[in-house]
């Protein structure tokens, strides 16, 4: 049996970048072979095995073929004569299918470290088709990579157009995709992500609500700058589309967590509200803060706040005043206190209105 390091941690020791998990591919060895060495397999239908020891994936080498069924829709043909090449061959890109032995030799039968080396992605063979979610895994490659000059090679753009023309994005579960979506928004410039999809027509068929412009693009692109997190960096993204109806589906075909859903919501209907924070009157203001219940979801603010701020800088603002202001007017809300109308024997309803007139005499006082 042979055992090789092989796809990102190679490709991201080649880049000199930091290796998260190592992935090891083992050749000529049977699953009674890998269990008798202590191997504990991952599921019973997946050639995949965890180490006793260091709990890293040891995956036989396998010809896969779309099926349809099972694991992601595939069928698996793992055996001891499958060799390195045949399992390198089913990979997605050439930079991904490279392997690393335990002298430290490269096998790189597909060229993958002349197209590293040229900044190119590019398709290992027509196999890459066999699952429409690399389409999304080569978006969020350009994305990551884009700061090192990558970019995507013309003949796998155009296999992408093909495959996202045919329909086949369709059949991705939210899961796979929203994993896809969440890790590419996560990376140094999440715009590129949206731009691949667009050039290659996957956009249209996974996201049609979207204006993909670069002015469209920019607050993410801001947010990922400002290292927002992930439910900022999505409302950023979904800034431009105002439609509420329009934003419940986008969030429900991904299954986006609740608090992404929860903003990019906020933000499409509360935006032009904040970025007018100075000019409304108390009670607005009031509306406002009673809205997002800042009393007990201060973050959830401070995340809306942070939202509107990567939206005006991306307008070449230079700065966002309104973010302090909304922070004092919030602040002097919560500095309310419930103790003496309690004390006065106030309960239920008539203490919520007397709490509420309190706060808006706090606020007509904060604008001064
Ligand atoms: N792979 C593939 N097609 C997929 C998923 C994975 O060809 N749809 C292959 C690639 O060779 C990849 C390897 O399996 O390098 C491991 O996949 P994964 O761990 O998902 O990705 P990494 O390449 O390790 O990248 P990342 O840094 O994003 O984890």
């Amino acid at each position: 049996m042979h055992i090789y390091k092989v796809g990102g941690a190679v490709r991201d020791r080649l880049l000199g970048r930091p290796v998260s998990d190592i992935d090891w591919l083992v050749v000529g060895a049977t699953v009674e072979e890998m269990q008798a060495q202590g191997f504990r397999p991952v599921g019973a239908d997946f050639p995949v095995f965890i180490h006793p020891k260091t709990g890293e994936e040891y995956a036989l080498a396998r010809t896969e073929r779309k099926s349809g069924r099972g694991y992601g829709g595939f069928t698996f043909h793992a055996s001891p004569e499958v060799t390195l090449e045949e399992d390198l061959i089913r990979r997605d890109l050439t930079i991904n299918a490279m392997a690393e032995d335990d002298q430290g030799n490269l096998h790189d039968p597909y060229r993958g470290k002349a197209d590293l080396d040229k900044r190119i992605l590019r398709h290992v063979s027509p196999a890459f088709a066999e699952d429409p979610l690399r389409v999304l895994r080569v978006a969020r490659f350009a994305a990551r990579y884009a700061p090192l000059g990558f970019h995507v090679a013309d003949e796998t753009l155009e296999l992408m157009r093909q495959i996202s023309t045919s329909g086949e994005l369709q059949a991705l579960t939210a899961e796979r995709s929203w994993k896809e979506i969440e890790r590419a928004l996560m990376e140094a410039q999440p715009q590129v992500f949206i731009e691949v999809l667009r050039d290659c027509g996957a956009l249209q068929q996974l996201m049609p609500e979207l204006d993909p412009s670069p002015q469209a693009l920019a607050p993410l692109q801001q947010a990922a700058g400002h290292r927002q997190p992930l439910h900022v960096r999505w409302a950023c993204l979904l800034q431009g589309v105002r439609d509420t109806s329009q934003l419940k589906a986008v969030n429900h075909r991904f299954k986006a967590p609740r608090e992404c859903q929860e903003l990019a919501l906020l933000v499409g209907e509360c935006l032009p509200l904040a970025h007018r924070a100075m000019e409304l009157e108390a009670a607005a203001l009031l509306e406002l803060l009673q809205k997002f219940d800042v009393y007990r979801r201060p973050q959830r603010f401070e995340d809306f706040i942070a939202a509107c701020e990567m939206e005006a800088l991306a307008r070449q603002a230079e700065s966002y005043p309104q973010a302090a202001y909304l922070r004092g007017a919030a602040s002097a809300a919560r500095g309310v206190d419930v103790k003496p109308l309690v004390a006065q024997g106030l309960t239920g309803q008539a203490l919520g209105e007397a709490l509420k007139a309190e706060r808006l005499q706090a606020l007509t006082r904060y604008k001064g």
